[in-house]
């Protein structure tokens, strides 16, 4: 299979990744509730990933990296937490159901108001309306990294820098970013960095987190056993244990922590030309091709490599399956969990192919993706 589907999930890993949770199956016990061997090598992971993740995303303090099972959980502790009955909040068309959905019930459940910052034919969104939005009772500006359809980037440091001067709090989703773009928290302003494990930081599934940029009082989703202060009736206040209730999933975080090492010994910087050279052939193969209309910003490539285009009027879930059977391509068609930015584009009704392009394609993989493209347009004609 040509595996072309990485924005939803990495499937070729660094062989470090499984090598290191199949070690971690059978030496690592339940961190803070031992002060055995395996207890302690779990104590160790958790630190050690911890500072790891903080260096990599220049988060200031290591004790504010929390972890997830994934970006939505992230997502949901990061506005759960942080928006308060009344509050308004702005978010973008860019947006996935992550972040929708949350916002949404934010609204209907604490009264919370949403502006939305829209985005035009090209996904593209106009950065004047941020400022434009701004309420006196704004709290938040919540803003994907990339978009998971279109792979168009926000420029994050220029919201972070009106998210400073206005004193509002910039919580980012980047499920399509981290591990693939230089992240730097403190340098962009952003308050809240939520990410998933799964994807571009080539770790496992049921891995991800957030991390807090300064003396924000985020309150917990859930509470329970944190293996400290048990007499107490209320969740500990100190991070991370504040936002970890439950054992961790300290397998995955330790093939997480290996993908790390790996990405931070490939360099992001390479990790992102090798994977935007393959977008960027492939894109240039496919955009002339009679039938074919792609959808995105592709006037400049500071973009996350993915391209998402329709054949003619085909159901773009039949030519996903197509591509499957008949190529052995893989991508994803249909909504992909980002309704707002459907609509934008005009394609509710015809969904959109997504080719997503990961570390370990190669050009012959982008060559094929075009191949097959072109076949099915000429079978269309
Ligand atoms: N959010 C993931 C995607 O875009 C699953 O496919």
């Amino acid at each position: 299979m040509i595996y072309l589907d990485n924005a939803a999930t990495t499937m070729q890993k660094p062989p470090c990744v499984a090598r290191a949770v199949a070690e971690a199956l059978t030496s690592l016990g339940n961190a803070s509730r031992g002060a055995h061997e395996g207890a302690l090598n779990s104590n160790r992971l958790l630190y050690r990933t911890r500072g790891k993740l903080a260096d990599f995303f220049g988060c200031p303090k290591s004790e504010q990296v929390i972890f997830t099972n994934n970006a939505t959980e992230a997502l949901n502790i990061a506005l759960n937490g942080t928006i308060r009955a009344g509050d308004h909040v702005i978010m973008t068309a860019l947006e996935h159901n992550s972040v929708l959905r949350p916002l949404y019930r934010l609204r209907e459940e604490r009264g919370a108001e949403l502006s939305l910052v829209p985005a035009d034919g090209r996904g593209c969104v106009d950065y004047a309306a941020f400022e434009r939005l701004i309420r006196p009772n704004t709290r938040a500006i919540v803003c994907t990294h990339a978009s998971n359809l279109t792979g168009n980037m926000l420029d994050i440091a220029r919201i972070g820098g009106l998210a400073a001067a206005r004193g509002l709090l910039l919580i980012v989703d980047a499920s399509q970013t981290a591990g693939a773009v230089p992240i730097d928290m403190a340098r962009s302003g952003i308050s809240i960095l939520c990410f998933t494990g799964h994807k571009s930081m080539m770790g496992p599934q049921g891995t991800g987190g957030l991390c807090i940029n300064g003396d924000i009082e985020v309150e917990p989703l859930k509470v329970g056993g944190t293996g400290v202060q048990s007499f107490r009736t209320a969740q500990p206040r100190e991070y991370p244990t504040r936002l970890e209730a439950g054992t961790l999933n300290g397998h995955g975080i330790a093939g997480l922590a290996a993908a790390l090492d790996f990405i931070r010994s490939t360099g992001v910087e390479a990790i992102r030309a090798h994977e935007l050279a393959l977008a960027r052939r492939f894109y240039e193969a496919v955009v002339g091709i009679p039938g074919v209309r792609v959808y995105g910003d592709f006037s400049t490539w500071d973009r996350s490599p993915i391209v998402a285009l329709n054949i003619g009027e085909l159901d773009s879930a039949w030519v996903c399956d197509e591509l499957a059977r008949g190529y052995g391509i893989a991508t994803r068609a249909g909504a992909h969990c980002a309704p707002l930015m459907h609509r934008a584009l005009g394609t509710e009704e015809q969904g959109a192919v997504r080719f997503s392009f990961g570390y370990f394609n190669t050009n012959d993989d982008a060559d094929a993706a075009a191949e097959a493209v072109g076949a099915i347009a000429g079978g269309n004609e």
